[in-house]
């Protein structure tokens, strides 16, 4: 039996558990890693690339964006489509020069590994979590297996970061929470091809047919996505029928739809879930593990990282001043942002996809939106300040 000790016992090593660990060694603060999937899998997993600003700021601040300021593209605005009609969404004026970058999700995690491992830091790669031990005292455990052996890690906390399905949220008394949870009649077929992007910023398109989005990776990689029913499937689309539907979605005049070879494709479901309350004794839970929101706008990795940022406030302050006041704040802090991005998440998916009949009440509602984003710039104002992500102070300003 192997016995690992450390301050803080980080389960998963997607975005979340990445950033807490690099963030909390740049304090001075300890933590081990252990992820249930293998490197590759974790570093091939095609999630969204939208970063706010404030997730870039972060990881800049940790001495992580090297690549993502070489390659990532920085956007100062995003266009949005309506039965054909276009507009523009500018940043710049409207949220006092905040943006968004695009860079790959994996590529993030690829770069947060490389410079963990690079740093001497502590990650088992196929290391389940078996069981939580003693969250509600102050010497919790995790029992892990690795290798066919079993193994502890004994620590002051747990951060499960360890996505929806893991074992941290599983292991919160069923009465420490109320869950909410709403599954929306639609997925996204999403494709990465190899093919020069049609738009240097995204397109986000309501059409008769359904939703579509016009996302890129790179120069040479576009990333798309279409609404199909939750029942699709990726075999029942040829290329060719990827790339009509798409053309005709996101169509506008006087602009054209580049093709190419597709590489990748696969369908998402559209779901909104979250927890009340995100931290049980000595067990706190960050990212998906705690909450979904629907990718239209982008929001979920973003949301990992600001809950990491009100973790680490929280560890900081205990061990630095032996308080548990940020820590027991957490949840509390975390959730503001996260019922503002399931709103925004929510509005951005309600407004660009087809639910209703083309042409019935709902839809003249979403036009009416659509409409008042060109009448009023405080719309999309306020569109464009929870689209780039809202400041930190202003939340810590609620009550
Ligand atoms: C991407 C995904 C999103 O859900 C979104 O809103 C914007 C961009 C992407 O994969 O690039």
């Amino acid at each position: 039996m192997k016995t690992i000790k450390t301050q803080v016992g980080i389960i998963g090593a997607g975005p979340a558990g990445l950033t807490l660990a690099h963030w909390l060694k740049k304090h001075g603060i300890e933590a081990v890693i252990i992820e249930h999937r293998s490197r590759e899998y974790i570093q091939g997993r095609v999630r969204a690339g939208l970063l706010e600003q404030n997730t870039v700021d972060i990881l800049k601040e940790l001495g992580l964006a090297d690549r993502l300021v070489k390659e990532g593209q920085e956007h100062h605005g995003v266009y949005l489509n309506f039965d054909g009609k276009r507009v523009r969404v500018p940043f710049g004026q409207l949220t006092g020069g905040r943006n968004i970058t695009i860079y790959g999700q994996q590529e993030v995690v690829k770069d947060l590994t490389e410079a963990w491992l690079e740093k001497n830091g502590q990650l088992l790669f196929e290391a389940p979590a078996l069981e939580l031990e003693g969250i509600e005292t102050d010497t919790p455990k995790i029992h892990f297996e690795h290798n066919g052996e079993k193994g502890i890690i004994e620590c002051d906390f747990i951060a499960a970061c360890d996505g929806f399905h893991g074992l941290g949220r599983k292991s919160m008394p069923k009465d420490a929470y109320k869950e909410y949870s709403v599954t929306y009649p639609f997925s996204w077929l999403g494709i990465l091809a190899h093919v020069a992007p049609s738009s240097e910023e995204l397109i986000y398109a309501y059409h008769e047919r359904g939703f579509a989005l016009h996302s890129l990776r790179s120069e040479k990689v576009s990333r798309l996505y279409i609404q199909v029913e939750n029942d699709d499937h990726v075999d029942n689309w040829s290329d060719e029928q990827i790339w009509e539907e798409l053309s005709v979605r996101l169509g506008t005049e006087g602009w054209k739809l580049n093709s190419g070879p597709i590489f990748e494709k696969s369908i998402t479901p559209m779901r909104s879930y979250f927890i009340d309350n995100m931290q049980h004794g000595r067990l706190f839970l960050a990212g998906d593990a705690a909450h979904i929101v629907p990718p239209t706008g982008g929001k979920g990795l973003n949301l990992a990282v600001a809950d990491v940022k009100h973790l680490v406030d929280g560890f900081r302050d205990f061990y630095e001043k032996a308080s548990m006041q940020a820590l027991d704040n957490y949840s509390t802090i975390a959730l503001k942002r996260i019922w503002r991005a399931q709103d925004f998440s929510n509005f951005m998916t309600t407004l660009f996809h087809k639910q209703y009949e083309h042409g019935s009440f709902h839809y003249q509602l979403q036009k009416a939106k659509f409409d008042y984003i060109q009448l009023s710039e405080a719309y999309a104002m306020t569109i464009a300040e929870n689209y780039v992500g809202l400041p930190f102070e202003s939340f810590e300003a609620l009550d």
